[in-house]
């Protein structure tokens, strides 16, 4: 049994995304890219990209088109077109070649109202845009602390299942406790482990046993290597690490 995971694990392939948040301008984003195109070449079985703030997604698409670094946007509007104000919808990001979109962050989901109903909705029409959403789910502390992790998680998890339908095995998802966001505080590779083997009961319950379930939350070269390490984490959601390309790589290359 633990060799036939081992193999699964393997063929599942590992993937690492950085979330920039609301960092970076032309010229940083410039020699970070930069740096990045020249220090990672095709790796079998392991797959970057960078999630970048929407202005910038022309300059990644310069830098990186016919890179092995793919790219992608924080967010997307449920809505196709018309009157939203300040929203980007996913017909739009596709034109900037984006392959990945993040969705249901927990900051999206504190600051700005996203409900789990909004986060489905978000994942169908990115992948509907021919996109792969990377879903986010996480507890804060307070639901920690009440031994509620597994029901927070799984209830976030559903309202994307339940959304994407048939379309499941084409998400990733990523669980990013809201406690070691940014905080410098990281969920020991067990504690992030049992998460994860949760989720993947449900995405196997949801015939979608081989989607690539990522860890986020303080994630840094000198611990990605044991968490990744881990039979049911396939790779990472890293936003402050992902800002210095010798430790986003370092990261990659853990
Ligand atoms: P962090 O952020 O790596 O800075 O903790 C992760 C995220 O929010 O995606």
């Amino acid at each position: 049994m633990f060799a036939q995971e081992n193999r699964l694990k393997r063929m599942r392939g590992k993937l690492v995304v950085g979330n920039w948040k609301m960092n970076g301008g032309l010229a940083a984003n410039a020699a970070l890219l930069g740096e990045l195109v020249s220090n990672w070449g095709p790796t079998p079985g392991r797959d970057l990209a960078v999630c970048i703030p929407y202005p910038y997604l022309v300059q990644a698409q310069a830098a990186l088109a016919s890179t092995p670094i793919a790219w992608g946007a924080q967010d997307v509007s449920e809505h196709a077109a018309g009157a939203f104000t300040g929203e980007v919808s996913a017909a739009m990001l596709v034109e900037f070649g984006c392959r990945y979109v993040i969705v249901g962050h927990s900051e999206r989901r504190q600051h700005f109202g996203d409900t789990d109903a909004v986060v489905g909705a978000k994942a169908r029409v990115a992948l509907a845009a021919g996109m792969t959403p990377v879903a986010c789910v996480g507890e804060t502390l307070a639901e920690r602390e009440a031994g509620a992790t597994e029901a927070v998680v799984l209830r976030q998890l559903d309202a994307v299942l339940a959304s994407v339908a048939r379309d499941a095995a084409k998400l990733v998802v990523a669980y990013e406790p809201v406690w070691a966001i940014g905080t410098g505080r990281t969920a020991t590779p067990a504690e992030a482990q049992a998460v994860h083997a949760t989720l993947r009961r449900r995405m196997d319950a949801a015939g979608a046993n081989d989607v690539l379930l990522l860890y986020g939350g303080s994630v840094k070269a000198d611990n990605a290597k044991t968490l990744f390490a881990q039979e049911d984490i396939d790779g990472g959601l890293i936003g402050g690490a992902s800002l210095k390309a010798s430790e986003f790589l370092a990261i990659a290359n853990a």
